[in-house]
């Protein structure tokens, strides 16, 4: 097994450095190898995705990803910015299931602004496909309008499209996995003035017909983004296009208080994986030592689970996060009171001793 570790900006040094202490000491046979991404790779070769990074990203099973994006590089060319390095991975990697589970940890569930009533016990998985919709749609760019509402006029537009193998690919994803949970699936589109999303619509309700044991319905992403509030509970499986799965899941991760905790997993066909927090590169905390470690560390149990087949492994990390958290260790993002506040190193070698512990007494 070959793991590719991408730390990447801002908070991303300090937390994959975290999560590859935990690595460390699970005992099993694997390879790590690291490489530069985002703004880092930018500084010191020229562009946020080089040749060797994305040849060593082909070439593992597994990407553990930090973080890439930092203000100072708003300025550079659309291609040279951070965000291209991670849109070129998932692209050329062709990883096109992006699961981003939004769970409140019973622990902090006052840490979230909703009532606790409203997200105590909650558990989504958000599906969104990754490498279509008009985050990939050509054509894209600037030109001169020849019609609309100012011929004549400076315009850029952007295309939104999906083919069926795409939808069909992902609403399989979508009801598998709700197989394996709750079966039940919420589709979000926007039928009502998209054709896009009318296509997108038809093709995941009949691929719904091959899953008779899993209820299906659908809502526009203007009211998802309303229920999620009202009722997030209402929610199990939601899947979702590029764009639309970009907000939701901010937002569902937002809900639980704990976007700090929240891992994610972008697949491809043949189960290889990226996996990284899904929160950002914190450029206002990055080097403070303050960041949560635990999102990150939580993706490397998606990790083992989903690319590298040792569930094992995955239980074991995700029982000693539970552990810490139970022991009272908070970092500043998830701290309350009667807690104790700890920074990056000191929650991630807390980790580091739950494993051990538990493997020297079984
Ligand atoms: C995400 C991020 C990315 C996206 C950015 C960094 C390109 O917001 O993973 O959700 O828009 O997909
Ligand atoms: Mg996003």
């Amino acid at each position: 097994m070959k793991i590719a570790v991408l730390p990447g900006d801002g908070i991303g040094t300090e937390i994959v450095a975290e999560a590859v202490k935990v690595l460390n000491v699970l005992d099993l046979k694997f390879e790590m190898e690291s490489a530069l991404v985002g703004g880092a790779a930018y500084e010191a070769h020229g562009h946020p995705l080089p040749e060797a990074t994305l040849k060593l990203a082909k070439e593992s099973d597994a990407v553990l990803f930090g973080a890439v994006g930092d203000w100072k590089y708003d300025k550079l060319d659309r291609p040279l910015r951070p965000e291209q390095a991670i849109l070129g991975l998932r692209k050329n990697l062709g990883l096109f299931a992006n699961f981003r589970p939004a769970i409140c940890y019973e622990q902090l569930v006052d840490a979230s602004s909703l009532k606790p009533e409203l997200i105590s016990g909650l558990d989504i998985l958000i599906i969104r496909e990754l490498t279509g919709d008009i985050y990939f749609g050509q054509p894209r760019g600037r030109r001169t309008a020849v019609d609309g509402h100012f011929p004549g006029a400076e315009e850029a537009f952007d295309t939104m499209r999906y083919s069926r193998p795409e939808v069909e690919r992902i609403a399989r994803v979508a009801f598998e996995a709700a197989r394996k949970r709750s079966k039940r699936v919420t589709s979000v589109d926007k039928a009502n003035v998209l054709e896009t999303f009318q296509f997108w619509k038809d093709i995941v309700t009949e691929i719904g017909k091959e899953y008779p044991d899993v209820e299906l319905d659908h809502m526009y992403v203007d009211n998802a983004a309303m229920q999620l509030v009202k009722a997030p509970k209402k929610f199990d499986v939601v899947v979702t296009g590029n764009m639309f799965g970009d907000i939701l899941s901010d937002e569902a991760a937002m809900l639980t208080g704990s976007i700090g905790m929240l891992p994610s997993a972008s697949l491809n066909s043949s189960n290889q994986g990226l996996y990284e927090p899904s929160h950002g590169s914190a450029p206002d905390i990055a080097g403070k030592g303050v960041a949560n470690p635990l999102a990150t560390i939580l993706s490397a149990a998606m990790m083992f689970r989903f690319s590298l087949n040792q569930a094992e492994a995955a239980d074991r990390i995700e029982s000693a996060v539970k552990d810490v958290l139970a022991s009272g260790l908070r970092t500043g993002d998830i701290c309350s009171e009667g807690t104790k506040r700890v920074g990056t190193r000191e929650m991630g070698d807390a980790v580091v001793a739950a494993i051990t512990k538990k493997t020297i007494t079984g």
